[in-house]
């Protein structure tokens, strides 16, 4: 049952890689959902037999435009035609997996598939929001689905080289070479777009959504939605700022800071420029905003880093938030109420959209589990692909906060063994 529920929630594994302090980890640990019990009914799960399989294209042009991942490669992506009433309609995500802010970091990552198209599979499964399913994937089943593979490090938007370490920062490229390849296969003509990504990948889809959306005809609805992106300058149990210095890191190295809004780089620095708290209030087009209050990524690499737990009292909270006990929760209360408050104005506009639900986890998108089955976390009985579809075709009722933990008894929350 394990091996099978992790088959699952692969995408979740990948985001182990963790940067700290500089330093890759590469934790090999098999990160599943907790389903207790009477939770995991058979017909929950998907069977390997039947999921949709993509396979890889490489961008060819990247040679000549050097839109390279970190060791040269050329990037790539995924791509299943839409159908029927979607044939017009575009869903374009890009996948996400860590920063890279240091040398030894980005060579290590170089020998991965977020920075190798070498080592990238050569087909994915292409589930929630991905699926072509439309009892999975109510409303985006039948549209045009890419994905973009994520190998530079940078969120899809530094742009230089370091010659001495063989490095290619060149996520601007990669955004730009993708874009070009799918304008030529017909997204120049879609009726309805959007942007999409997870994690690194959802904080890219906040950075890169007006430019995107300037890309088409007036008449087309373009909208963006970030899954797990909303990443906050937090304080850790220790008083440090890993994720702040992990940011700085990354923007020197990748020359990030002359590719961020001028807007934002007029009221702060390129480092708080890099954290989607002070982007998403400026982003002039429809945005949704999906993130789970105790992000687990955001609860074991910023708030508890080992670096900032030597006595290790954390290490079974951060990594399973029922091991946490009534301080450690308290303090995680802390970084929800950050969160909701720090999202408060984002919510006024009309166009905007949100979801923040109380569960331990990260990236519930491409999820099949996460995103839309009967058993699927919910806020007010709405799940997270009612939501999105609910905000994007203006259905109403998508600006939707959970009450704190462990009010939500539908969530799927990680465990790691
Ligand atoms: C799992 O379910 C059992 C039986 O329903 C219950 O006793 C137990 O407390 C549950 N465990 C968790 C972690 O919720
Ligand atoms: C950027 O500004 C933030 C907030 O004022 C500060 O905490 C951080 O140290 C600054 N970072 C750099 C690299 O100057
Ligand atoms: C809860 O965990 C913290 C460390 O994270 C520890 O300092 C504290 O003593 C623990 N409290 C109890 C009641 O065990």
């Amino acid at each position: 049952m394990k091996k099978l529920v992790w088959s699952l929630t692969s995408f979740g594994l990948l985001l182990l890689m963790l940067p700290v302090n500089g330093v890759m980890e590469y934790e090999e640990i098999e990160r599943f959902t907790d389903f207790n019990g009477t939770r995991m009914v058979e017909n929950d799960v998907h069977s390997e037999a039947k999921l949709l399989r993509v396979p890889l294209t490489l961008i060819q042009s990247g040679t000549e435009n050097g839109a390279v991942c970190l060791d040269g490669s050329l990037p790539g992506y995924h791509f299943h035609p839409g159908s029927g009433s979607g044939t017009k309609n575009w869903l374009v995500q890009l996948e996400g997996g860590q920063w890279c802010g240091t040398i030894k970091s980005c060579v290590n990552m170089k020998t991965t598939s977020h920075g190798s198209s070498k080592y990238m599979e050569k087909q994915l499964p292409f589930t929630g929001i991905l699926s072509d399913k439309a009892a999975e994937n109510p409303d985006f089943y039948n549209w045009n689905r890419v994905k973009i593979r994520y190998c530079d490090g940078g969120s899809f938007i530094g742009d230089i080289e370091n010659k001495a370490a063989k490095l290619q920062f060149r996520g601007m490229r990669i955004w730009t070479a993708a874009m070009v390849e799918l304008m030529g296969k017909g997204i120049r003509s879609a009726k309805q777009v959007l942007l999409s990504g997870c994690s690194a990948g959802g904080l890219a889809a906040i950075l890169h959504c007006d430019k995107f959306t300037n890309m088409f005809d007036p008449s087309t609805r373009v909208k963006c939605l970030s899954d797990a992106g909303l990443f906050l300058d937090a304080t850790d149990v220790s008083g440090g700022q890993p994720l702040s210095r992990l940011y700085a890191d990354v923007v020197k190295l990748q020359n990030i800071a002359t590719q961020l809004p001028n807007d934002c780089l007029r009221r702060l620095n390129s480092t708080s420029c890099f954290f989607a708290q002070n982007l998403i209030n400026q982003v002039k087009n429809p945005l949704f905003i999906l993130n789970a209050a105790y992000d687990s990524w955001q609860i074991q690499e910023s708030l508890t880093p080992k670096s900032a737990d030597p006595s290790g009292s954390w290490s079974d909270c951060r990594f399973n938030i029922a091991k946490c006990n009534a301080s450690q929760i308290k303090f995680l209360h802390g970084f929800r109420t950050r969160m909701v408050n720090l999202i408060s104005g984002f919510g006024k506009p009309s166009k905007n959209g949100m979801f923040i639900n109380s569960c331990f986890v990260q990236c519930q998108t491409e999820n099949h589990n996460t995103w839309y089955t009967k058993n699927s976390p919910a806020v007010k009985n709405k799940r997270i692909a009612t939501a999105v579809g609910d905000w994007y075709f203006e259905r109403g009722g998508a600006k939707l906060i959970d009450c704190a933990y462990p009010c939500d008894k539908t969530c799927r929350n990680e465990v790691v063994e």
